[in-house]
This record gives C-alpha cells, sequence and structure tokens, in this order.
C-alpha cells in the first residue's frame, strides 16, 4: 500500500527523501526530517495517540508501494519506552515534541548485551541507527514525546530482534502500528 502523503509539508518531505535515495546521505535525510519535524502543521491528533499496553503509539506517515522509505511518528507514553532491539534497516530519527532517552548497546562477544550510553532527544535532535545497532528507548519525563521515524523499509517488513539483558535471550521485537 503506498500512503498518500496530502499535507504539502509531507509530500515535500517525501519528494526530498526519495530524491536523496535510500540510506545512501543520512545526515541529508536527517536534515529533511528536521524540517518536518520542527513544522508540525501537518501533525494530527491520531500522530499522538499511544497504544497504551505498548507503551507507545507508532503511526505510519508513508511508505513506498514495495514498502521501502517508510515515515512513521512514534509517540512514547511518560515513563514508558521500548525494550533493547535493533533495526533490521537503516533508520534516521529526529525528535518533535518532549524528550526521550536513547540508550546504546553493545553485543557481548560471549552473548547477550551490554549497556553503553544515554542520549537524550528533543525537539530537531538527530539519531541514526545501522541495521545492527541496538538502542532502548525511555521517555523519562512526565509529558508524552512524539518523534519522526524514517526507515529503509517498512518494520512490518523487516526482521527484528528485541533483547532481555538480564536473561540474555533474544526474541523477535514486532510492534502494532496503527
Ligand atoms: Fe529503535
Amino acid at each position: 500500500m503506498e500512503t498518500i502523503a496530502h499535507h504539502p509539508v509531507v509530500a515535500c518531505l517525501q519528494a526530498e527523501i526519495r530524491a536523496i535515495g535510500p540510506g545512501r546521505d543520512l545526515p541529508a535525510l536527517g536534515r529533511a526530517l528536521r524540517r518536518a519535524a520542527l513544522d508540525q502543521a501537518w501533525v494530527t491528533p491520531r500522530h499522538r495517540e499511544i497504544d497504551a499496553e505498548q507503551g507507545f503509539g507508532s503511526h505510519l506517515v508513508f511508505e513506498e508501494g514495495n514498502h521501502d522509505l517508510a515515515l512513521f511518528v512514534v509517540s512514547w507514553a511518560p515513563g514508558r519506552g521500548a525494550p533493547p532491539h535493533d533495526h533490521g534497516t537503516w533508520g534516521v530519527v529526529c525528535g518533535m515534541t518532549g524528550f526521550e532517552t536513547n540508550t546504546t548497546w553493545t553485543r557481548r562477544p560471549g552473548g547477550g548485551i551490554e549497556r553503553g550510553g544515554d542520549y537524550v532527544v528533543g525537539p530537531g535532535d538527530l539519531v541514526t541507527v545501522g541495521p545492527e545497532d541496538i538502542h532502548s528507548v525511555t521517555n523519562l519525563t512526565d509529558r508524552p514525546a512524539t518523534s519522526l521515524h524514517l526507515y529503509g523499509r517498512h518494520l512490518d517488513h523487516v526482521a527484528r530482534n528485541r533483547f532481555d539483558p538480564a536473561a540474555g535471550t533474544v526474541s523477535p521485537f514486532i510492534v502494532r502500528i496503527r
């Protein structure tokens, strides 16, 4: 399914992303995302809805007909987040409203993962991830946070893993997308 981008800001962003090309220049993709992330005239109440059970809402804005170049708004509930996970594709994230804390993790040679540093993402701040990179996201504030996520491929069409640091286990990371 190719989602039709109605708002001019969104249509412009999709054209820019197509012109830059898939994953070729993540900083350029980030600059394009930042403009749309800070100009929020196109954002609707639907984009801010949170799946209470999941702790965040993931909303598709557009994707290509073959599921490449998929853009989402993710809304994080206060005090909630996503467990350590990888992405199966490249990604660029830009903060829109509020603050979310990204924590990096690295794979231990013998198995399991080890916690790295934290990076607080606020409006206009960028994060890039490669297919194998592992991070967790937590909204440590008392207000919702939203961010704009561009991935090389729609997350329903890549194999992603979630990691349990305490148990040392890996399982499929499946997110409900609205
Ligand atoms: Fe992620």
